[in-house]
């Protein structure tokens, strides 16, 4: 029987949900996997706040680095998040030789050239599987099933609070702000909220798996991100209207020349497999030169589905024996060359065109001379019912077009006296 002691960092939602497991599933780990876990310690700065679970006192210390320096501990999972104080135990640890599972999706977007460096050169595991996609094996995936591949794309849904609260505006017709309290209550949601719904959360997630997927170093601030604070009801039910769902993707590319890699609302056509990727659920489709197009389907966020992802990494340590990686080859292509992001006025994609106008002879024919300058093609349009005196929306669909072509004619149209109100521009993949 193989004995993992673990050091458990943080006991908020996800370390509740791997006690709970840990506990519940002892024989059966023993049993089916032939490995023994034996939670030694759990550090956490509040251990009177509320929670599900109640560890033995003598489990519970306040003081994280005296977990990590702990000589009786093999595998610290570090369960705190955030860049700051997670990003030093994570260090220490590692130099402490001890195997790292972590969640910490911030911290490996950010700061992941020092930490994966580190385990590297310490012949550590680094395991990282909850940090992408919660409970989906995607970075086991990329580790190993598709290993023959060169990964060329990934389209992917990975976070759980925006696909609920579009996913609920768009079935339900839930607010905004009601759809972002109940992912909160499901405990899908960052401690700072903001992090899923300005799209950073997801963006952060992008960035741990193109570098994987592509093999090298990827620069986070150099991923586009836009979150869903301006997609409105309006937009989803208009998207509805000319067959679109929309959602909150990440999208990475490989080019000749480096990659695309954005996070953007996007309108997809409802027969596409990811517009019917529901809720909290998260998928991950990427396309190799071997297999094809291949998709990941599973619950993203949540409190047991992240844990999951964290026993499978203790088991996968665990089996490959506590002395560590001579070579993690899977490490060392995270420490390739930078690939460099192109800019997003580079990009071509087709668009959705919101502008509320007021409804006069000329409108149309205004606004498609100037999108016909830019050489923008219109492939839909949509207008409402005048209703006198007020500005009414105008949707346009186009077929692709540069982006910097499309931002500079927004840029005039938004200059013409009978626009009213900020003009909506929504990219359009999949059609
Ligand atoms: N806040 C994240 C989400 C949690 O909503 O997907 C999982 O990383």
């Amino acid at each position: 029987m193989k004995k993992i002691n673990i050091g458990l960092l943080g006991l908020g939602q996800i370390g509740s949900g791997l006690y709970e497991i840990l506990k519940a599933k002892k024989s059966l780990f023993e049993r089916q996997l032939g490995v023994s876990f034996e939670l030694k310690r759990i550090a956490e700065k509040y251990p009177n706040a509320r929670r599900k679970v109640h560890p033995p006192p003598s489990l519970m210390t306040k003081d994280a680095f005296a977990v990590v320096r702990d000589p009786a501990i093999d595998v610290i999972v570090e369960l705190i998040g955030g860049t700051t104080v997670a990003r030093e135990l994570i260090k220490e640890s590692l130099k402490h030789g001890k195997h790292v599972v972590t969640a910490n999706k911030a911290l490996l977007a950010e700061y992941g050239d020092e930490i994966f460096e580190l385990a590297h050169r310490k012949k550590r595991w680094l395991c990282f599987e909850a940090s992408v996609g919660g409970g989906i094996p995607c970075i086991k995936a990329l580790r190993e099933g598709l290993a023959a591949n060169r990964i060329d794309s990934v389209h992917a849904i990975i976070n759980g609070t925006t696909n609920y609260i579009l996913t609920q505006m768009t079935i339900q017709g839930t607010s905004f702000a009601d759809a972002l309290t109940g992912a909160q209550q499901q405990g899908y949601a960052e401690a700072n909220p903001s992090l899923d719904i300005h799209g950073v959360d997801a963006a952060h997630k992008l960035a741990i798996l193109a570098r994987f997927a592509f093999g090298g170093k990827v620069k986070f601030k150099d991923i586009y991100c836009e979150g869903i604070t301006a997609v409105s009801s309006d937009d989803i039910a208009f998207a509805k209207e000319f067959g679109y769902t929309i959602k909150l993707l990440a999208i990475a590319k490989k080019t000749g020349d480096g990659m695309e890699a954005r996070v953007q609302p996007t309108l997809l056509p409802n027969s596409h497999i990811l517009a019917n990727v529901n809720g909290s659920f998260n998928a991950i489709l990427m396309h190799g030169d071997e297999v094809g197009d291949v998709l990941f389907y599973g619950r993203g966020a949540g409190p047991h589905p992240t844990a999951s992802a964290i026993v499978a990494d203790l088991v996968d340590i665990a089996k490959a024996g506590a002395q560590g990686p001579a070579e993690d080859h899977f490490m060392v292509r995270a420490l390739g060359k930078t690939i460099p992001v192109k800019s997003i006025s580079s990009i071509l994609s087709r668009y959705y065109l919101r502008f509320y106008v007021i409804d006069k002879p000329s409108v149309l024919a205004g606004i498609s001379k100037i999108l016909g300058k830019y050489q923008i093609s219109i492939s839909d349009v949509i207008q409402r019912e005048r209703s006198a005196g007020r500005a009414v929306p105008l949707i346009l669909l186009t077929h692709g077009a540069h982006e910097k072509d499309l931002r500079a004619a927004v840029h005039e149209i938004d200059r013409l006296p009978y626009i009213k109100g900020k003009t909506q521009v929504i990219r359009i993949e999949g059609a």
